[in-house]
């Protein structure tokens, strides 16, 4: 259960053990669920006061980890939650040891290809990512495989001082 201690009208994004409310969050967008509890995994639920408003999740892998779940609100859209979710996500995934991004998105390339992702070949993130739970969904499901797109992100260089 969420703790009731947001300030009225503001946005927080924090790290969430309430994986009942990520899995209602993603079950009402029609979204993937499988995996969701996976121990390894990380889920980061944006509020606005003390109303979820938004998910993102991460499911890291040696230096890689897997961007996943990502969704906001429509009432909330075009102001900039998707992004800050992205952003925490990069941030969680850095403090893990991450030094790459990857994500499946057939819909929504484009939002992340704004953010800095490239697209890649399937197979070089299921390689890079062998063992992530939303990895081993879908070589389970080969045919739904072969109809995703892939993205991946440097970020090797985040948190380097330039002098
Ligand atoms: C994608 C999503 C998370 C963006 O959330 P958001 O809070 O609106 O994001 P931001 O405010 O940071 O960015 C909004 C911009 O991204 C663009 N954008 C949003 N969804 C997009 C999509 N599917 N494809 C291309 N661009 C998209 C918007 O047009 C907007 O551009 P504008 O500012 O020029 O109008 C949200 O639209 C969503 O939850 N979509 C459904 C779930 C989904 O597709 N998740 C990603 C699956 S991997």
């Amino acid at each position: 259960m969420a703790l009731k201690k947001h300030r009225p009208g503001a946005l927080a994004i924090e790290q969430t053990r309430d994986l009942a409310a990520v899995r209602a969050m993603l079950e009402r967008a029609a979204m993937l669920t499988d995996g969701v509890e996976a121990p390894s995994s990380c889920y980061l639920l944006a509020y606005i006061g003390d109303e979820p408003v938004g998910v993102v999740g991460i499911e890291p892998r040696l230096d890689a980890a897997l961007i996943r779940s990502l969704y906001v609100a429509d009432a909330v859209r075009s102001r900039g939650l998707g992004a800050k979710l992205v952003a925490a996500a990069r941030k969680a995934a850095h403090t893990r040891g991450a030094r790459h991004l990857y994500l499946f998105s057939t819909e929504a390339g484009e939002f992340f290809h704004r953010l800095g992702f490239e697209r890649v070949p399937v197979v070089e993130t299921v390689k890079a990512m062998r063992g992530a739970p939303q990895i081993e969904y879908y070589r389970a499901r080969p045919e739904e495989l072969a109809r995703e797109v892939t993205w991946h992100l440097d970020i090797s260089r985040d948190g380097v001082i330039e002098r």
